[in-house]
């Protein structure tokens, strides 16, 4: 391509950008003909769309969000350059916070569990956070999102003037993906998206995008995709492995959030779901995403012919190569060997088409 023709996507020209955050948002959405049998062909029955929020600068959605509630803090005054910012965060948003603080000249200090990826970790330290880890569940509900959300608490104590931008109930978040992920969406499609799957942990991603199908009168079913353990939406309580999705605690905005469908996913099935996308479409995507495409296979046949389908990637699958990709890992966390794995994605594109799966895994 020569220097003055036109990228090949056009989705952002060549003019130079003033500022990182302008880079936020504006993430391509791709037909996925392979994922499943039924999106391929002459006449597919369905038509399904992935929005790649892996593209964000800080490799995630949570880039929305995270730049959202900054901007929000230091518009108000309750934040100013040199302040300081204390937040809990499985990974992403902390990345994501990381950056924007660095940008702006803000302190952060990020609280996180023995869950988070380590190149995830070592990321936020490289822009600059201060990690603080929660090893040991909070005793009295065994949970290790509220040992951290404890932990914020503590550190806002000690350091005067820190800010905590409480992503769990702050109205910027959902409103980040109300004005961003979801317009995006919907405006490239024309406004006539049938279905939408997202992953859900503080529900600001769904919650914003449940705004947006409200505001313009659009049909959307809204299908929340939660983690086997999550206590939202009437979950209950159980151990959680990977990182993104679920929580352990009803959070604020869960409470101004319905669906119209929850689907729950195992570990197993987020890690089928990930591997199954990566084969078949060559796209690497985190394990929350793995989840929505177990949820996929599992409600598409339910789905009615010619629906058009979006479903959210919420991150890229680099961090989670020693973990979700990993046959070692999986092996020793999930119990399943290779074999079962196998079985496991065999069993998701089974079900798409309204099989049974035989191994159950779906
Ligand atoms: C990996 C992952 N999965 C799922 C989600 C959805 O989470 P939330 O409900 O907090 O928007 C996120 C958040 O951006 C995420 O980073």
């Amino acid at each position: 391509m020569s220097p003055s023709s036109p990228s090949r996507s056009g989705a952002r020209g060549p003019s130079p950008l003033d500022d990182l955050a302008e880079a936020v948002g504006g993430t391509p959405l791709v037909r996925l003909r392979r994922l499943f049998p039924d999106l391929d062909g002459d006449s597919p029955r369905l038509e399904l769309y992935a929005k790649l929020e892996q593209l964000n600068p800080g490799g995630s959605t949570k880039d929305r969000p995270a730049l959202a509630m900054l901007e929000d803090a230091l518009a108000s005054g309750r934040l100013a350059p040199g302040g300081t910012v204390v937040e809990s965060s499985s990974g992403n948003l902390g990345m994501a916070l990381a950056r924007a603080c660095a940008a702006h000249g803000v302190r952060f200090l990020c609280v996180v569990d023995s869950r988070i990826n380590a190149p995830t970790a070592a990321t936020i330290r490289a822009l600059g956070g201060e990690l603080e880890q929660v090893t040991q569940p909070d005793p009295e509900t065994g949970d290790l999102l509220t040992a951290r959300v404890k932990r914020v608490q503590q550190l806002l104590e000690e350091i005067p003037g820190a800010v905590n931008l409480h992503q769990y109930g702050n109205p910027a978040n959902p409103a980040a993906h109300r004005d961003g992920t979801m317009r995006e969406i919907a405006e490239a499609l024309d406004h006539r998206v049938d279905a939408l799957y997202a992953a859900v942990s503080t529900t600001g991603t769904i919650g914003g995008c449940a705004a947006y199908v409200r505001d313009h009168d659009m049909t959307t079913r809204l299908v929340a995709v939660d983690a086997e353990g999550s206590v939202l939406f009437g979950g209950t309580a159980g151990t959680r492995r990977l990182p993104g999705m679920g929580a352990g605690f009803v959070t604020d905005l869960s409470r101004q959030v319905q669906p119209d469908e929850v689907v729950r996913v195992d570990e197993l099935a987020c890690t089928a779901g990930a591997r199954l996308l990566a084969r078949r479409e060559g796209i690497l995507a985190g394990a929350s995403t793995g989840g929505i495409v177990a949820a996929l296979a599992r409600t598409l046949p339910s789905l009615p012919d010619g629906s058009r389908v979006a479903m959210i990637v919420h991150d890229g699958g680099s961090p989670y190569l020693s973990t979700v990709y990993d046959d070692e890992w999986v092996g020793q966390q999930l119990g399943a060997d290779a074999d079962a794995l196998d079985r496991a994605r065999q069993d998701l594109l089974a079900a798409s088409r309204g099989a049974e799966a035989p191994g159950g895994a779906a």
